[in-house]
């Protein structure tokens, strides 16, 4: 759109909501690029106890809270109902039933305010989050790691995807989280994980995964397995294995593959930027290496702030606007559905 275009329209509001794990979150987006507001409420201390996710744990806290973060994200954005554009929310991949929540409380709240709908991918947003951060120069890659994902996307243009490569097992926070309750620490182990292997002194050696010579996939379960057996043999031999060196020989490995491929695929496929994106973006340790190689390589990395890579609602405001200025909106009959594809939810 041409910036006099941008001028002369009224400024776009659009409340998204995202419910597709266990975090409950609204947020408002200006123009796919401010953000008004962003209110996320974690269910990590209810689900803790159980070392993980329980989706019918999940979804009930998610219809305790839906309502009054609602209210408090459009309180805090201080816009009034009738000046919103549109409503947007997560309707894939994820839990079903923690989908439907917000499926629910979008179609509620578009239907009462006569706003249209638009259905969003979940890592259409994660990658967007990066909208929010800085304009996006095209084609890019991004590298999308979180519990449920670990993707390599080439994005030619804006709003088109292209899986370049995908994780055949585990996904990459899905591991942390493993291995992490393997050494006996908090769900989600990720951030423990990162905190053991930055204090440690020394690192465990792991293999690494490479797979087939050019493939851009990737597999932890393997590395994981590995990470199983040194802890049992240690156990065994009656050796007291420090947790540390295992946390950052694990790190090592995960961040070698990772960083290696992604900046790879940037090179390949002559990406103008390179965009971390999801929950495991958190981690110092990948942040560090994969800057320092991209700026070796001379790639301009995007990385958002913390707050962005976790799941929240405002990623899905910024990659909502894609599709509510082309006008592509969503029917009513809107399904959730827990295993979207990200190239078909393209503009
Ligand atoms: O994107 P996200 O919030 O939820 C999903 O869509 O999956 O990602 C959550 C994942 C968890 O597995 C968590 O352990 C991991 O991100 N994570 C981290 C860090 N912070 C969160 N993994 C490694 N290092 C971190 N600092
Ligand atoms: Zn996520």
């Amino acid at each position: 759109m041409k910036d006099t275009e941008k001028q002369n329209r009224p400024p776009c509001y659009i409340v998204a909501i995202e419910t597709s794990c266990d975090e409950t979150s609204v947020a408002v987006v200006e123009d796919g690029t401010k953000v008004r507001s962003n209110i996320v409420s974690s269910q990590i201390e209810t689900h803790r106890q159980f070392g993980g996710v329980v989706p019918e744990v999940a979804s009930r806290k998610h219809v305790e809270t839906i309502t009054w973060i609602m209210e408090e994200a459009l309180r805090e954005a201080n816009i009034r109902p009738r000046d919103l554009s549109a409503v947007a929310v997560t309707h894939g991949p994820g839990l079903v039933g923690s989908l439907l929540v917000g499926m629910v409380a979008a179609k509620a709240l578009a239907t009462s305010l006569e706003l249209p709908l638009i259905g969003v991918h979940h890592i259409a947003g994660h990658i967007y989050a990066n909208r929010l951060v800085q304009e996006l120069e095209y084609p890019l890659v991004a590298l999308v790691v979180s519990g449920g994902h670990t993707d390599i996307v080439h994005v030619e243009s804006e709003g088109s995807f292209r899986i370049l490569g995908q994780t055949r097992d585990d996904a990459v926070g899905e591991a942390f989280d493993k291995v992490a309750r393997a050494l006996q620490l908090p769900y989600p182990g990720g951030p423990h994980i990162d905190r053991l292997a930055h204090e440690a002194d020394e690192s465990i050696a792991l293999p690494r995964a490479w797979l087939e010579p050019g493939s851009y996939d990737f597999s932890f379960s393997g590395l994981k397995s590995a990470v199983l057996a040194v802890l049992n043999q240690a156990k065994m031999k009656g050796q007291a294995l420090e947790p540390g060196h295992v946390a950052r020989g694990f790190q090592e490995s995960v961040i070698d593959v990772l960083v290696e491929k992604a900046v790879r695929a940037a090179k390949e496929n002559g990406a103008r930027q390179l965009l971390l994106a999801g929950g495991v973006a958190a981690n110092r340790g990948l942040r560090a290496e994969l800057g320092r190689r991209c700026e070796e390589e001379g790639i301009p990395l995007i990385v958002p702030p913390f707050e962005l890579c976790t799941d929240n609602a405002a990623m899905i405001g910024a990659a909502a606007y894609l599709k509510y200025v082309r006008g592509q909106f969503s029917p009513f009959d809107l399904k959730a559905e827990p295993l979207l594809s990200l190239e078909k939810w393209s503009v």
